[in-house]
């Protein structure tokens, strides 16, 4: 049985394999300059408040993780203190950490890392750094973090 024949040629084959490589090339050099110029809400820390929800939305003692930049923050309603906010980026290697409403803890559920949910600050575990705290405040019925106090 004769082996089938194709349709591609030799030279046709140079001709789309150029093509795939100046198309490869013009996204390597395009790829960096669309990343500068991405919208805003991929900021590292926004700089501009942002928007938690209405006053009264965190029950007392329970907790909301939102999106603040590029990465999550955790905003608490502490029983006693009220609303904090922190960066949920834990400071060991970058795992979401979450409140515990029953210890009244912040803990990490990669390495067992805890932190007071008082100020941030390590209580055990490897993090090596407090959890960044961010400023809470409401305004006009509305909890917000970050931006200017
Ligand atoms: S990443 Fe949080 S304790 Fe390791």
């Amino acid at each position: 049985m004769p082996p089938e024949e194709t349709n591609i040629t030799r030279r046709g084959f140079i001709k789309a394999f150029n093509s795939l490589l100046a198309a490869t090339g013009v996204a390597v050099i395009l790829s960096p300059i669309i990343a500068f110029f991405w919208p805003k809400n991929l900021e590292e820390v926004p700089s501009e408040p942002v928007a938690v929800g209405p006053d009264g939305s965190i029950s007392n003692g329970e907790s909301k993780k939102v999106r603040y930049g590029r990465y999550p923050a955790l905003v608490i309603n502490l029983p006693e203190l009220g609303l904090v906010a922190y960066s949920a980026v834990c400071t060991h290697f970058a795992c979401i950490v979450d409140y515990n409403t029953s210890t009244h803890e912040i803990e990490c559920p990669c390495h067992e890392g805890y932190f007071n949910s008082k100020d941030g600050s390590v209580i055990s575990g490897p993090p090596p750094f407090p959890l960044e705290s961010i400023p809470v405040y409401v305004e006009d019925g509305t909890i917000y973090i970050g931006g200017e106090t």
